[in-house]
């Protein structure tokens, strides 16, 4: 065993791979060394800040030999900002370990039979891929360390932008973010300066004061921009006279919406959002098909990447017109409208309401009639009986959360028997441990991962089975 204690500094550590968070990985003796800070090929000089029997974690203090993968970041707040991480890794690297990823989840958590993994496919823009992003305002933003080394007193303390990784209370104060086109960042801006400007306050967390709390921007391939802002302290005139002015500076903004959010959390999923110009929805498009998406719906977060992944889908469903395809964890329903038309029937099932009346509405919008979808606990809705009354699917597509799926539900999955099931996946390894419960009864065919978020360690994964 090393004999090393935390906050001890590892010297000359050569980075050889990444783990599924996305921290570097080195081993020094027997241990595996996680490390913030640095990416593989690297040469790195370690602070050891935590040490276990046989993995210790640290942060890169000194760039000895910089790996051959290195590009300069884009970003002027690399480093401190929670997001990106990867952004000095190049591309093809960063597509070259998320492939990886899903075979090392394959092979050591799974221990799954399979014969290949198709190349990862990457997006043509890896920056800007973004159709949603949500900003805090706080009183008490984090200091840059060139702020705290010119040691002058700053006045005004007031940022808007992302969370510092585990500092619920400290915003970092965004200039410019590249993961989402214009106007995104020209709006973010602008209500900053006007805010500035208006002596509006900024949402103080830990004494629960201050007027503005957050604000989401989302856009579309349809050009549409919606600007959702919620106040802490229930301003009305204040709030109405801050739309009305980017109103007036913003024409794109197709639709603007506020709301009063005094809760503990800045989720706005059970508050009253008031539409002050415009629709209360924008609309994406994809083949024709049209989807509203509302302040509170769940849609893909990067839409050209998320088209690839619903074509890769469909094709793996290889549906008839004769069949019927459930789509569990349907969310407000893309996939079962997107492939509605190549079956007979499409049954969705998804916990949170509200997406369940987006999937309706959706299909109604588009004029599907053979969809149905039903809110609820997968494994309390999802039973043999259900499927008495609504038929038995010929084929499934699951799509669930990162945790996967519960056991029951994949027992219930491989009782039904369906020809064929498109496993659709957020997190390779969960998924990996989930097909191992089906190998027995389902072959792998296909297994196609797709990078939905570049600059960052995530990825998605769909593997076609195929009954044996
Ligand atoms: C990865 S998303 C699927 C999104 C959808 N397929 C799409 O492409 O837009 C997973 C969905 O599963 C839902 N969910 C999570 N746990 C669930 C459960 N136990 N029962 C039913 N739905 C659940 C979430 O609310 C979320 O909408």
């Amino acid at each position: 065993m090393s004999k090393i204690k935390k906050n001890f500094v590892l010297e000359g550590l050569e980075i050889i791979d990444t783990s599924t968070d996305g921290k570097a990985i080195a081993k020094h003796d027997n241990l595996v060394v996680f490390i913030d800070g640095a990416i593989p090929g690297d040469i790195v000089d370690v602070m050891v800040h935590r040490k276990k029997n046989s993995y210790a974690e640290g942060k890169a203090i000194k760039l000895i030999t910089p790996s051959p993968y290195r590009v300069e970041p884009k970003c002027e707040h690399f480093g401190t900002c929670g997001g990106c991480k990867w952004q000095s890794l190049e591309y093809d690297r960063q597509l070259y370990f998320k492939q990886k990823y899903v075979t090392d989840a394959f092979t050591r958590i799974g221990k799954l039979e399979f014969e290949e993994i198709n190349p990862i496919i990457g997006n043509k823009e890896p920056y800007f891929y973004r159709n949603k992003l949500e900003f805090s305002f706080s009183n008490k933003k984090w200091l840059t360390n060139e702020e705290i080394k010119n040691d002058v007193e700053i006045e005004n303390k007031n940022g808007l932008g992302f969370h510092i990784p585990g500092l619920f209370d400290k915003i970092l104060d965004i200039n410019n973010c590249y993961l989402q086109a214009e106007p995104s960042n020209s709006i973010r801006m602008a209500i900053r300066e006007y805010a500035f400007k208006n002596n509006l306050t900024f949402f103080d967390i830990r004494n629960k004061t201050g007027f503005l709390r957050t604000v989401m921007i989302r856009t579309t391939s349809t050009k549409q921009v919606m600007v959702v802002l919620s106040m802490f302290e229930n301003r009305e005139e204040e709030m109405h006279e801050l739309c009305s002015y980017l109103k007036e500076k913003f024409p794109s903004i197709t639709s603007l919406l506020y709301t009063f959010n005094p809760k503990g959390n800045d989720t706005i999923q059970d508050l009253e959002i008031k539409t002050f110009h415009g629709k209360n929805h924008i609309v994406e498009e994809m083949e024709g098909l049209k989807f509203n998406i509302s302040a509170k719906s769940f849609y893909q977060t990067n839409s050209e990447q998320a088209y690839e992944l619903y074509k890769i889908t469909r094709e793996c469903a290889q549906l008839k017109d004769t069949d019927i395809m459930y789509d569990l964890y349907t969310g407000t329903g893309t996939i079962a409208n997107f492939v509605a038309k190549s079956c007979k029937k499409v049954i969705g099932i998804e916990y949170i309401e509200a997406a369940v009346a987006d999937a309706f509405r959706n299909s109604e919008a588009n004029q599907i009639s053979n969809t149905f979808f039903v809110a609820g606990d997968m494994k309390d809705i999802f039973t043999y009986e259900f499927v008495n009354t609504h038929g038995n699917p010929d084929v499934i597509i699951t799509d669930p959360p990162r945790a996967g799926m519960a056991p029951e539900v994949i027992q219930v999955m491989l009782n039904l028997k369906p020809k064929r099931i498109v496993y659709v996946s957020c997190n390779p390894s969960t998924q990996a441990r989930d097909l191992a419960l089906m190998e027995d009864k389902y072959k792998i065919v296909r297994v196609q991962p797709v990078d939905m978020f570049p600059q960052t360690a995530h990825v998605e994964n769909v593997v076609l089975l195929e009954l044996k």
